[in-house]
Formats: C-alpha cells, sequence, structure tokens
C-alpha cells in the first residue's frame, strides 16, 4: 500500500500533457469487441480501471495486445464466454458497458454487479429498461446482471434521467439490433460523441450524439478500425484548479478547450486568468480568487467530477460559495478531511456545501476517500502550509495516470511512498527541505 507525502506552498509552473479520457475508454474498450476483426485504440489512459477492463476482456476470451503504454489491439473474435466477472472487476462502475457490448454481439452478457466510487446509491435501473425495451429480458442475481435476447429490435427509449452510462450502453446494444432506435433526452457528454464516433468508424450508423436525441440504425456487423480517444476533460481540469489554487501558471496540453468551458468560465468568474488556444489551456493566478455559486449538471453543465476539485479551490477563495450537487447523493465525504486541514465548510440537506473561504490550509494526514474528492485533497496539501500525507491513493490511480509525476514536474512537492514507512516521510522532508 502506497500513500501521497506533500509539502504545499510551492506554485505549480510549467507545462502538463493530459491523457486519454478514462470515461470514454472503458466503454469504447468494451465496444472493440462488438467486431471479430481486430480494432487498434490510441491514447488509451494508462490507469488502474482501463486495465482491469482489459483484463476483463482478456479474460472472456478476447485478444488484448498492449502495442505501448497508450496503444491496444484488441481481437473479440475469440470470445466464448459471456459472464465477466472477478474481484477486480466488481469494484469498477463501467464494467456495466460489457452488457451492452456482448448483448448487442451475442445477444447474451452476465456482468457482475458494477462497484466504482462510493459517492451515492448507483442504479443501473436505466440501463435495464433501455436493454428490456429492445427486446432482452434482463434480471440480476446472484450479483450477476444477466441480459438474454432471441433478438435485439429497434425502439423509442425515453430516459427518465440524464445518465451518461445508460445512454452509451444502449446505444451499444442498438447498434447491432434489428431496425431504427431512438434515444430521447440522452446525456450530451463529449464521451458519449467519442463512443459513437468509435462505432460509426466500425460501421455502426448512429447519428444525434452530443445533443438530447440520438438515432440508430442497426447494423448486422461491425468492423476493424483505428480511433484515438479524445483528451480527458476531468483530469485537465483538475490541473486547471491545481494551478488557480497554487497561485501558478501552467500550460495544459492535448485538450479540447471547448469541453472544458463550464470550469473556464467558473474559474474566470472567480478572477483567475484562463487562455484558450487550440488544443491547450493556460491557467494562471498571482492572488486569493473570490466567491461563486456552482451546481453540478449534466453536459454542458459544471461536472460532478469537478466538483470536489472546484469546492477545494472555493474554501480558499474570499467569502462565502455555495456549491450544490445534483447528479450524486453522496458526493461531499472528503468534506470532513479538508475541514481538518482547516477549510471552513457546512454541508446542508446531503447536496449543499456553504463555504466559508478560509486564507490557508494547513497540511495533515488524510484519505482519499474516493477518485476525484483524493485529487481534490492533493491539490489541498499542495496549498497547505507544511507536510501532509494522503493514504488511500490506489482510488485517485483508477482515473489518473502519473498523477504524481505530472504535478511534480510543475514544481510540486509530492512522492508516492509506502504507508507507515517514517523513514520514507523523513528522507522526502530532508530532500525538500
Ligand atoms: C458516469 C461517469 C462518472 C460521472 C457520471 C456523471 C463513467 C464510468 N462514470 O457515471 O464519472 O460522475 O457519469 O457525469 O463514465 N441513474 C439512475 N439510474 C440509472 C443510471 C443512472 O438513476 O440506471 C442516476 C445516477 O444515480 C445519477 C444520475 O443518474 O444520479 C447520473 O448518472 P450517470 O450519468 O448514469 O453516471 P454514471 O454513468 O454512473
Amino acid at each position: 500500500m502506497e500513500q501521497y507525502v506533500i509539502k504545499g506552498g510551492n506554485p505549480l509552473v510549467g507545462e502538463v500533457e493530459i491523457g486519454g479520457a478514462k470515461n470514454a475508454a472503458l466503454a469504447i474498450l468494451s465496444a472493440a469487441v462488438m467486431t471479430d476483426e481486430t480494432v487498434t485504440i490510441e491514447n488509451v489512459p494508462n490507469v488502474r480501471d482501463t486495465n482491469v477492463l482489459l483484463n476483463a476482456i482478456e479474460e472472456i476470451g478476447a485478444r488484448v495486445e498492449r502495442l505501448d503504454a497508450h496503444t491496444v489491439r484488441i481481437n473479440g473474435s475469440f470470445i466464448r464466454d459471456f459472464n465477466v466477472d472477478n474481484e477486480f472487476i466488481r469494484k469498477i462502475r463501467a464494467s456495466y458497458y460489457l452488457i451492452g457490448a456482448l448483448l448487442g454481439k451475442y445477444k447474451r452478457a452476465e456482468v457482475a454487479l458494477p462497484g466504482g466510487c462510493n459517492i451515492g446509491g448507483r442504479p443501473i435501473d436505466l440501463h435495464m429498461k433501455g436493454f428490456r425495451a429492445l427486446g432482452a429480458e434482463v434480471d440480476i442475481k446472484y450479483g450477476l446482471v444477466r441480459a438474454y435476447a432471441e433478438k435485439l429490435t429497434g425502439t423509442h427509449i425515453y430516459l427518465d434521467k440524464v445518465s451518461v452510462g445508460a445512454t452509451i450502453n444502449i446505444m451499444m446494444a442498438a447498434s447491432m439490433a434489428e431496425g431504427k432506435t431512438i434515444i430521447e433526452n440522452a446525456a450530451k457528454e463529449p464521451h458519449v460523441v467519442d463512443v459513437a464516433n468509435f462505432l460509426n468508424s466500425m460501421g455502426a450508423n448512429i447519428k444525434g450524439a452530443g445533443t438530447d436525441v440520438i438515432r440508430i440504425k442497426g447494423v448486422e456487423k461491425l468492423h476493424r478500425t483505428e480511433y484515438s480517444i479524445i483528451p480527458d476533460q476531468i483530469e485537465a481540469g483538475t490541473f486547471m484548479v491545481a494551478a488557480a489554487a497554487t497561485r501558478g501558471d501552467v500550460l495544459i496540453k492535448n485538450v479540447i478547450p471547448k469541453h472544458l468551458e463550464a470550469i473556464s468560465v467558473k474559474l474566470m468568474e472567480i478572477g483567475a486568468t484562463v487562455e484558450e488556444f487550440d488544443d491547450a489551456i493556460r491557467v494562471t493566478s498571482d492572488h486569493r480568487l473570490g466567491h461563486t455559486q456552482i451546481k453540478t449538471l449534466p453536459y454542458p453543465g459544471f461536472p460532478t467530477d469537478m466538483q470536489p476539485q472546484i469546492a477545494t479551490l472555493l474554501a480558499l477563495s474570499d467569502g462565502t460559495s455555495i456549491v450544490t450537487e445534483s447528479i450524486f447523493e453522496n458526493r461531499f465525504k472528503y468534506v470532513d478531511e479538508l475541514s481538518r486541514m482547516g477549510a471552513s465548510i457546512k454541508v446542508e440537506g446531503g447536496n449543499v456545501a456553504i463555504i466559508e473561504g478560509v486564507e490557508g490550509f494547513t497540511g495533515a494526514a488524510i484519505s482519499a476517500p474516493d477518485l476525484r474528492a483524493g485529487a481534490a485533497l492533493v491539490v489541498a496539501a499542495l496549498v497547505a502550509e507544511g507536510y501532509s500525507t494522503v493514504d488511500c491513493i490506489h482510488y485517485i490511480e483508477r482515473g489518473y495516470e502519473c498523477f504524481e509525476d505530472k504535478l511534480a514536474a510543475l514544481g510540486g512537492y509530492i512522492e508516492k511512498i509506502p504507508v507507515d514507512d517514517e523513514r520514507a516521510v523523513q528522507k522526502f522532508k530532508l530532500k525538500v527541505g
């Protein structure tokens, strides 16, 4: 088990390269098994969640070849097993994409019920409703979601709630259904569009991804493709906030600035400088920022996956800010840890945080409660006076590749060391002074 040891107070300065989008990759890697031909996928982030998924895909018989750290070649023609279950896959949320992929191609799938970050109840009723509307029988037994169909038939589906996962999953299965499917009230996130583009590059016929209504004409077969995944909006957003919080100057490269607009607008509103380039964004700040109100919403609204990071920044800003979480029920678990560093945050009704900005944080021994909150606590520690340790970093490693290396290259004092290794802590302290 490892932890981060961090000394705060150094502004982050320099350039950082953003990797491929984790949440797009998880769907695209799953969808890659929907053809019997070979698919090459580039810009795959080398993070725990994608590796767990690739192992699961391999376990059911697909050939997975890693050409380099970020390029994967997959051939799904050898799949003979439709049961996806192991102790690791049960921990990731996106295992559910294998239901849509296998159901679409083989008309059957048995996949361990998804886990993922504990940020509130995370039902999959909308996914199941969509599969049933396409003609599948779906149940949950022995911890598995089981879906079977004689054939899938195109249909008209209205999603009661905007769901990224359900939109993508239904889109995948419907790609290989007979006839036409319409998904209304679809999610519009950049990764929904990326998955649709990927499926279309394999011969699917999907129109309207990125709008509320997605139209899919089912095809019998999908074919080989080579595809590069879009940059990760949330990794980029995290570095944007880290630059602003540490009063630094960071050029964040390999991004699509349009995908970051909700974050850029809020950073500018509270006084940071944000400059957009074709495929980069620069965030600078040299003073204490101001307060604002933020409500998380489906894209193009402010992303829930950036809520802990921006709340951390607002906890250091001047005045009272209000952050409302409207997507998940239990996404303020990091507030207790942040309070131990000196933040003043009151959570009301479980989903509204009232933040009284403080002048600074002080270092503490803290624990990452989930992926994005873990990243937010690292940002807090990079600002805090003195030393912090952050444990349970396996959560952070689910979605951030070489997080500590990228932060250290920007001048952050951060190192990954074994948990309970007091000598390593002392060595770090001697090194950074
Ligand atoms: C995905 C992302 C996650 C992000 C979230 C919202 C992945 C692997 N994860 O999660 O990082 O925070 O989108 O942008 O891509 N809901 C239902 N029934 C369902 C499905 C969802 O009620 O069948 C609810 C959820 O509880 C939540 C809301 O709909 O309140 C949105 O969830 P959804 O967009 O589906 O999130 P995920 O796909 O789980």
